[in-house]
């Protein structure tokens, strides 16, 4: 029976052995610097039988010896344990390593280039150090889990080490498995016994699983994804972290150079588990928009500037959403396609608000290159508009009014391309019977901007901006 960590204190409740994984797995852990150090030792705890290998012998000796090659609260706790019970070894030999395994999970360096690139040189040597030695021992079955953080097509790569060195079907049952580190130095221990996340990356479910289940005994979510959105979501967390230290640093500054307490402001900011602190705005989709954003970022900036206080992010936001916008204006002049039909033109679903839509913008710059426009938005009378919306119309698409097309069905009929900016359960209906494939005589193609469910994009010839 397996239990949980369900304790205030993980490493005490390792060390106790009252948690266990069911089943005990053979490690060998490629790398012992922190992730591996930690890795390894947390595993042990959880009863897995690993074994550490490094090409630095000094760590080997030391890791050997139940000492921690790494300074982290709890691993030489864990180790000395494990090597009490016979758990844990340490080898600078590749085939003992990889015939006291059935996985390994690689730990090595992924340093950056001069270039910015990562340097692939130590994940790729250990891929072809493994190769040989599963080619040495004749062991055909094998997974090999990357925990480094490497960038997406690293899996493959490694994949292609193992086939140029004659391990791949039908002789070798040889798997490529990526499974993320998130965790912290310092708190290494503690980020792996309770995690925000277990992710694993695989392209075959039996491997994914078998990785999985090595976390037997953690309480956390796991997820299984697709290899290269596994290998993504790690460089996506940790440029999320850049970005908000330094959102909250640029805020800092601003609330400064005004004599404002930005650390006030940024814990209200916080105090809002609703919209900031939140899954909410955190999907792709297109350019923002509307009454209040571009002008609030406006006047941000304009605040930084009279200041003299420097804000590459804050000052980034409204040309990176220009950006945004162009991208589509790009595609469609790529589609170069006659008839546009555009589902939505206010800023977003549930408004007729469209003070600075970005939509509004794409439609004015399609029909000023002589594209036929056509806009259905449900949402929209353009008799109704009053105020500064009717005067952001009149400045920037006079002829709204002749643009606009009650019947959706008819203007799909009518498009041979069509902008998705709000869906709803009819367009739906209206995209998966309209019968226009990419393989049918008339396709329609169709840019969505929200997220079409698969029987629709199935349904058409379909295309995506920020997907
Ligand atoms: N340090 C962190 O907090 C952290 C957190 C999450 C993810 N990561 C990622 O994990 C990876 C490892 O980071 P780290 O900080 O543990 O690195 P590290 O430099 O501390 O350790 C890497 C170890 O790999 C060993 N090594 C190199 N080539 C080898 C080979 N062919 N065979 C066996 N061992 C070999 C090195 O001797 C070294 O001991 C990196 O991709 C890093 O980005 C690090």
């Amino acid at each position: 029976m397996t239990n949980i960590i369900t304790g205030d204190d993980p490493v005490s409740d390792l060390l106790a052995g009252r948690v266990q994984s069911a089943a005990s797995s053979r490690i060998a852990v490629f790398g012992l610097g922190y992730v591996g150090t930690v890795t390894a030792a947390c595993f042990a705890g959880l009863g897995h039988n690993v074994i550490g290998i490094d090409t630095n012998d000094d760590k080997v000796a030391q890791f050997a010896r139940g000492d921690s090659p790494v300074l982290e609260p709890g691993v030489e706790e864990l180790l000395a344990s494990g090597l009490e019970q016979g758990r844990v070894a340490a080898t600078s030999n590749i085939d003992d390593a990889v015939a006291g395994s059935d996985l390994a999970l690689v730990c090595v360096g992924t340093p950056s280039l001069a270039n910015g690139n990562i340097d692939l040189r130590y994940i790729l040597a250990v891929a072809a150090d493994i190769a040989g030695a599963l080619r040495r021992l004749d062991k055909s079955t094998y997974t090999i889990v990357i925990r480094s953080t490497v960038l997406p097509g690293s899996a493959d790569k490694v994949r292609s080490v193992l086939i140029d060195n004659g391990i791949a079907p039908p002789s070798h049952d040889v798997h490529v498995v990526v499974n993320p580190e998130f965790l912290r130095e310092g708190q290494g221990v503690e980020d792996f016994l309770r995690p925000p996340l277990i992710l694993v990356g695989a392209d075959d479910d039996t491997a994914g699983s078998q990785v999985l289940d090595l976390y037997d005994g953690i309480v956390a979510d796991r997820q299984l994804a697709p290899t290269r959105v596994a290998e993504l979501v790690k460089y996506a967390n940790n440029s999320w972290h850049a970005v908000k230290v330094t959102f909250a640093n640029e805020i800092g500054v601003v609330a400064k150079a005004l004599d404002v307490d930005g650390v006030e402001v940024m814990r209200l900011l916080c105090s809002d588990e609703k919209l900031n602190i939140s899954s909410a705005y955190m999907r792709p989709g297109f350019a923002w928009g509307g009454s209040c954003l571009p002008k609030d970022v406006r006047a941000v900036n304009f605040a930084a500037k009279s200041a003299d206080v420097v804000v590459p992010m804050l000052s980034s936001l409204l040309p990176s959403n220009g950006i945004h916008t162009s991208r589509l204006i790009d595609l469609l002049l790529e589609l170069d396609r006659n008839r546009i039909g555009f589902v939505g033109l206010a800023f977003k679903p549930g408004t007729d608000d469209l003070r600075e839509s970005a939509m509004v913008e794409v439609v004015e710059r399609m029909n000023g290159k002589g594209f036929l426009c056509r806009i259905h938005d449900q949402e929209l009378i353009p008799d109704e508009l009053v105020g500064g919306n009717l005067a952001f119309v009149q400045s920037e698409l006079p002829h709204l009014g002749q643009l606009m097309d009650d019947d959706l069905e008819q203007m799909v009929a009518e498009s041979d391309v069509l902008v998705v900016s709000k869906g709803s359960d009819r367009v739906n209906a209206v995209l998966a019977a309209a019968g226009r494939g990419p393989d049918s005589a008339n396709p329609l193609a169709v840019v969505d901007l929200v997220g079409l469910p698969d029987n629709v994009r199935s349904a058409v010839s379909y295309y995506g901006v920020a997907w």
